[in-house]
């Protein structure tokens, strides 16, 4: 089996983050969404992948290099336009030939693992394997309607009314038969070729379509409140470890990570948090739920469930929460009203 991983894309929902970063990259607990996916895909036993880029293609390609650091070989395929998740297939037909694939959305976290379906999977060899859980509002998602087996009856992509709440979640595993499915539907109202589309058409034509309902942690983290989410989760799996210095005036609670490098003086620090390599934290209360970059610097700074980039700063900043705060950026106080420098897109909440 071949793995297939959607790292393209436009990231409209994490602007202003992806005027500047592809949304894969984002850190969850220190490492960017595409290594745990990486992780994840290397977990199943598959070895070989294929991993789809958009405008973002360098930038993803110095992080993840050919993929020996994960124990695979990633093969890298370029699309100019993101056209679809199905159009995605259609690039990679060349790369994928007539193998099995698992297709793994770059920005979908499972922590949990896949492996358990990915066997399954295996052992009966379904046309596609879509992989769902129950969710709130399933009309911003792929909805699936199952018999009484968990066989798949009908997808319908973004429902008005939807009559199922299982949603597709970002993992898809196929057999060569998708191929035939890809090349022959056409692009939705919204124009892109729909892996939804696809599957039905699989259905229509009478093949074997099984669904899985998944019992683990599950998060797309296309938006920041989500990237938020997942990161408290994630730190509260941490193993503790200092690695850096912790003045004796520092206090330590819960689970917390000082990389390398990493300075604590005269701080309070309430895990779960990770403080990245080279990181200072000085005179400050950081956490819970908060991952610190490399190279940040903290002073008199009180922050919680919080993403800070590589390399910002803030200071004299007395109560910071549900931040993401970008690579290099700075906060701190000022005098009299506030100013500020806002990019694009950006989203800023004052206290009243
Ligand atoms: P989405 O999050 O559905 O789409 P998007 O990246 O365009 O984001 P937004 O809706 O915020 O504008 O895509 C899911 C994953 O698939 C994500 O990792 C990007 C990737 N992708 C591609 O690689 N090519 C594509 O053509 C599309 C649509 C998505």
């Amino acid at each position: 089996m071949k793995a297939l991983v959607l790292s393209g894309g436009s990231g409209t929902r994490l602007r202003p983050f992806s005027y500047s970063m592809p949304k894969q990259l984002i850190p969850i607990a220190n490492k960017p969404v595409l290594e745990h996916v990486l992780e994840s895909i290397r977990d199943t036993g598959v070895t070989e992948v294929g991993v789809i880029v958009g405008d973002w293609g360098r930038e993803i390609t110095e992080v993840i290099g050919d993929g020996t650091r994960f124990g695979l070989r990633v093969t890298y395929i370029p699309q100019d336009k993101p056209l679809g998740l199905a159009h995605c297939v259609r690039l990679a037909q060349p790369f994928l030939g007539d193998d099995d694939f698992v297709m793994y959305l770059g920005d979908n976290m499972l922590p949990d693992g896949v492996t358990d379906i990915a066997r399954q999977f295996t052992a009966r060899r379904p046309a596609a394997q879509v992989v769902v859980a129950k969710v709130a509002d399933p009309r911003a998602f792929g909805v699936a309607e199952l018999d009484p087996d968990g066989r798949v009856e009908r997808l319908v992509e973004k429902p008005q009314e939807p009559r199922s709440d299982l949603a597709l979640i970002g993992v898809y595993f196929f057999t060569r038969e998708i191929h035939r499915a890809v090349a022959a539907i056409k692009p939705s109202a919204r124009g892109e070729l729909e892996i939804t589309d696809a599957i039905q058409w699989l259905v229509e034509d009478g093949a074997d379509v099984a669904a899985t309902e998944y019992a683990g942690y599950w998060k797309d983290t296309g938006r920041a409140d989500d990237v938020l989410e997942c990161n408290r989760r994630l730190l509260s799996t941490v193993t503790p470890l200092v690695a850096g210095e912790v003045d004796a005036a520092s206090e330590l609670s819960g689970l917390v990570v000082v990389e390398p490098g990493a300075r604590v003086v005269r701080s309070r620090i309430e895990g779960p948090v990770i403080i990245g390599a080279g990181t200072v934290v000085e005179d400050s209360h950081i956490g819970p739920g908060v991952s610190l970059g490399r190279g940040c610097t903290l002073r008199a700074t009180r922050l919680t469930d919080s993403i800070v980039l590589d390399g910002a700063a803030i200071s004299a900043v007395p109560g910071l929460h549900g931040s993401i705060i970008g690579r290099n950026a700075t906060v701190g106080v000022g005098v009299g009203d506030h100013r500020l420098v806002v990019g694009d897109h950006t989203r800023i909440e004052v206290a009243a």
